[in-house]
């Protein structure tokens, strides 16, 4: 695997005091902006708060109690949205994945750059769409924490720490991966 992909994991221990600059965070919405979208629609938005400025602090107070603990202490807040049409399930569905897949590249360039990115859906999405006047035919899905990673874990809140340190697994690949019929396990043959 890429190790890219292997150092990417969603941190909570971000340093409060360091910043990120407009030129990392366009960076990082420019691999958003070049990810695949269904039928080229391009549906994806984001509305970008840096710490310190009103769009974060309007970001965090969209937070569930989970987040806001943790997530103001991101260099940046960045609101995912997507598009939204009820009666267009293709429009509506693809709209996800494409959202997803702009958040997994804007995630790898993020770590690219020894940024962390946490992906979070622990936010009140009426009142961001309240905030930010999102409209009607737009869905705000997902708010992606962007950080540096605190220099020293005894400084920060215990529970923080302690999340950080729990272990990241993953079901085995002979579980998720089949071959012939579901199931049965897709068997690497080299
Ligand atoms: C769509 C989505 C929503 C998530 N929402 C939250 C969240 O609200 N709060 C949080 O702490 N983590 C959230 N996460 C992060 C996951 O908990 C995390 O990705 C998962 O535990 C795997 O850990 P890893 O990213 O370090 O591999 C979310 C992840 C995804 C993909």
């Amino acid at each position: 695997m890429h190790e890219l992909i292997e150092e990417r994991w969603s941190a909570r221990g971000y340093d409060p005091e360091a910043t990120l600059s407009t030129d990392e965070i366009t960076d990082i919405l420019e691999a958003g902006r070049w990810a695949p979208t269904w039928g080229r629609i391009q549906p994806v938005r984001f509305v970008v708060g840096l710490r310190g400025d009103a769009t974060f602090g309007q970001l965090t107070a969209t937070l569930t109690r989970g987040n806001k603990g943790w997530a103001p202490s991101a260099g940046a807040l960045i609101l995912v949205c997507t598009s939204d049409a009820a009666d267009d399930t293709k429009l509506h569905d693809y709209g996800a994945v494409d959202l997803g897949l702009a958040v997994a590249q804007m995630s790898i360039q993020a770590v690219s750059m020894g940024i962390n990115a946490h992906p979070m859906a622990g936010f009140d999405a009426s009142i961001a769409r309240a905030a930010f006047d999102i409209p009607a035919d737009k869905r705000p899905m997902v708010i992606l924490g962007l950080g540096r990673l605190a220099d020293d874990p005894a400084l920060l809140d215990p529970d923080v720490a302690d999340r950080d340190r729990q272990p990241r697994e993953r079901l085995p690949l002979r579980e998720i991966a089949f071959s012939r019929r579901w199931g049965e396990p897709f068997t690497v043959t080299k």
